[in-house]
């Protein structure tokens, strides 16, 4: 790994043997990028890398005596508005003149080894020798502004990861109106862009389009990064395969409001950005302040879209999960949300807890209805106190009592939220988002409370942190249903306003900081009505997040398919749910609702004690395997060999790293008449040279001819072969198990 600088030619070369980054100081000062990309052999100059360079009709130019160099025509490294390039800049700003014309001219650089945490703000960490750090300053003085751009480099991945600090040094007041975290400046715009985009109960599908001139983005307003968009981009030459071929993919760590966008120019030359969205932002940045961009991550792949996948989940598993969950299996667990709703007694929960033990169960999660008198969602959300009525003995009673049957014990809170209708709200009106000139508009009857205001976050850090020691909390899933209108604090005057929305979500990381500081080995599960906030932001704090409320199997293979491109499977809540499915209506087998659910973080979402015994049967296999799966899904390499979007079928696979073991998942939609069979399906990242036996049967298999003929699936119904037949109907699935022999 190594960070090269030609101090002569002002050249910085990022490079560790996967990727290389490099930009230069241009002639007039500011930055210009040269190159990102498979990593290429460190040379004394790359100034021939610049673009431009011969004068082009109707660009402006800075010098007289060049009209050969405008900003139009070469690549930028943080590109500025109001000289030569007409492009949307990743900084706007304001000074008190009204002018928001900047320059920013190179400075200085440092390099550090490792990685500094951003001041509030969720981000990548390393631990020593796992990364170098680089530091670009460089200053407006007109503006009295200071800007520095923080570039790491990871020593084993094809990554880097940036963001963008500014300092007042002047005397004026500052306002800023965008502060983009990355901009990466493409030569050409050759490429489809990829998101992941969708609404509740159908997140993260995957939608492509083909670049095209002029602006094409995605992003979120809402408050939180959002069910329809997530913070994520990715670039794929256009014949780039699952396999095979050039992308690079974006990610945000952040998760309140985002701007993903890419502007395609005159020349077909493709201009990323990505950042706080600018929307409704702006930040007041007065003499001797500081603004902190979050961290923005870019991942580089030569080996199609598996590779960028990999890339990802393995910078998200050792550099941004906490290290404390990295290596600790997560417990198979049970919600009673979708077995008992609202309508739930002492009785009935240790019931449902004495049964999933035997079952093999480990953790048992109270959901929603616990607190205040909240018999359906119209009431007591903020009055964070144990409902007597329905648990009369308390809930450390309650906890024990499941805590004897052998289970952990978790709890959910919505702690963002206040009901009209709830204690909380009387005593503090003011706490709730809203501006006092107009009417607050609801959301699931609810308001969001004002996390600008430190004393809310107190407040909720006292009543969370008492349940965690009174109750002795294993687990807490913190959901949000709802996002913000009437964006407004009462507590920021007119000039700091802009700042609501960050501030807002700077409330929210600080609540999760406090906790999960005191209470390390308290696993926390993300959640907003489903995967309305399962984002990178989000998984800094809460290694794993309820994926979708969508339980229902073939839904499931889209989202899991779609979030499978960014987080790691161990990060997905995904449970087996009761059928007809509660969202779709739709009946599919309890085979393959636990073959579904396996590539995440294994669960039930059910009333065990509504099972037949045979049911009951299947599902301590479930249990049973799923425990001897669950490393494999934590640390292993994933696959996606067939999509869901793109046929009827689909197929996905987890390898160990040391391809001893894998685990594959094969499921087919909707049965079609007469099906060939003999169907074959072609496995990936095996060991060529390795035997390996699948679901423990005697005969061994080669790796080279799983991955290259591939292995036979089993006889499916044709219409005749009743008795032959191993599987039919809608919504079949086959799981292969292959162990490598010694
Ligand atoms: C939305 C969540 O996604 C569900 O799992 C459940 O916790 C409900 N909220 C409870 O209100």
């Amino acid at each position: 790994m190594s960070i090269h600088i030609n101090t002569e030619a002002k050249q910085f070369h990022l490079t560790n043997g996967k990727i290389s980054y490099i930009f230069h100081v241009l002639k007039n000062g500011e930055l210009g990028h040269l190159y990102y990309g498979i990593a290429i052999k460190h040379q004394a100059d790359f100034s021939h890398f610049q673009d431009g360079g011969i004068p082009t009709a109707a660009s402006c130019h800075a010098e007289k005596a060049d009209p050969a160099f405008s900003l139009e025509t070469v690549k930028q490294e943080y590109p500025g508005y109001g000289t030569t390039d007409f492009r949307e800049p990743a900084l706007s700003i304001k000074r008190e003149s009204g002018s928001s014309i900047h320059r920013f001219d190179f400075e200085g650089y440092t390099v550090t080894e490792g990685k500094e945490r951003i001041p509030g703000l969720p981000a990548t960490y390393s631990k020593p020798g796992e990364a170098e750090n680089l530091e670009v300053s460089l200053i407006d003085r007109t503006a009295g502004l200071k800007l520095t751009l923080h570039y790491t480099l990871f020593q084993d991945l094809p990554v880097i990861a940036r963001r963008t600090v500014l300092e007042n040094i002047g005397n004026e007041k500052i306002r800023l109106e965008r502060v983009m975290s990355l901009s990466l400046d493409l030569s050409d715009s050759e490429y489809m862009m990829m998101q992941l985009s969708g609404a509740w109960s159908r997140e993260r599908h995957i939608k492509e389009r083909k670049l095209e001139s002029g602006i094409q983005s995605v992003g979120s307003a809402r408050g939180a990064s959002s069910h329809h968009h997530n913070p994520f981009l990715a670039l794929r030459r256009p014949e780039t395969t699952e396999t095979l071929g050039e992308a690079i993919s974006f990610h945000f760590i952040y998760s309140g409001n985002f701007l993903a966008q890419i502007e395609v120019d005159h020349y077909d030359t493709a201009r990323v950005m990505m950042g706080i969205h600018p929307f409704q932002f702006n930040w007041q940045l007065n003499p001797g302040e500081t603004f902190h961009s979050p961290e923005a991550v870019m991942t580089y792949s030569d080996q199609g879209l598996n590779g960028l996948t990999q890339s990802v989940h393995d910078l998200f598993r050792h550099h941004l999960i906490s290290s404390n969950w990295q290596k600790k299996e997560r417990p198979v667990l049970i919600n009673n949300w979708e077995a008992t709703y609202f309508d739930f007694n002492a009785e009935k929960i240790i019931q449902i807890a004495k049964q999933s033990k035997e079952l093999g169960i480990e953790l048992f999660v109270l959901d929603d209805g616990w607190f205040g008198k909240r018999d359906d969602d119209t009431t007591s959300l903020g009055d964070w106190f144990t409902d007597e009525n329905k648990l009369p003995d308390g809930m450390e009673a309650l906890s024990e009592a499941v805590r004897a049957e052998g289970l952990k014990f978790g709890l959910w809170f919505e702690p963002e939220m206040v009901n009209e209708e709830s204690l909380l709200f009387g005593e503090h009106p003011d706490w709730v988002v809203h501006d006092p000139d107009r009417p607050k508009s609801y959301g699931r009857n609810q308001w969001v409370l004002d996390y600008t205001r430190r004393e809310v976050v107190d407040h909720m850090y006292e009543r969370m942190s008492s349940f965690i020691k009174s109750a002795q909390l294993s687990y807490i899933k913190w959901d949000m249903n709802r996002n913000i209108t009437e964006a407004f604090s009462a507590s920021l005057d007119f000039e700091h306003q802009g700042e609501f929305f960050h501030r807002y979500i700077l409330g929210v990381y600080d609540l999760y900081e406090r906790l999960t500081s005191e209470f390390p080995d308290v696993l926390f599960e993300s959640c907003a009505g489903g995967g309305g906030r399962f984002d990178a932001g989000m998984l800094y704090y809460a290694p794993q997040a309820w994926a979708s409320d969508d339980t229902d199997a073939a839904e499931r293979m889209k989202i899991q398919y779609g979030s499978s491109f960014v987080y790691p499977l161990y990060s997905m809540g995904s449970h087996v749910s009761a059928i007809p499915n509660h969202q779709t209506l739709r009946n599919t087998s309890l085979k393959t609702r636990g073959d579904v659910a396996y590539f995440g973080t294994f669960g039930y979402e059910l009333d065990p004690n509504q099972m037949t015994s045979e049911e009951k049967e299947e599902v301590k296999i479930q249990i049973l395997n799923y425990k001897k799966y669950r490393t494999l899904i934590r640390d292993g390499d994933f696959y996606r060999l067939r999509s869901p979007f793109t046929s009827n079928e689909l197929l996905w696979m987890v390898v160990s790293k040391d391809r001893s073991e894998a685990l594959a998942g094969w499921y087919k939609m909707l049965a079609a008449p007469n099906p060939k069979n003999g169907q074959i399906i072609k496995l990936a990242g095996l060991d060529p040279d390795a035997s390996y036996t699948i679901n423990g049967q005697t005969k061994p298999h080669h790796g080279d001819e799983l991955m290259r003929r591939g292995v036979n699936l089993s006889p499916e119904f044709n219409g005749v072969n009743g008795p032959w037949a191993k599987r039919g109907g809608d919504f079949q699935s086959e799981i292969f198990y292959l162990k490598r022999l010694l």
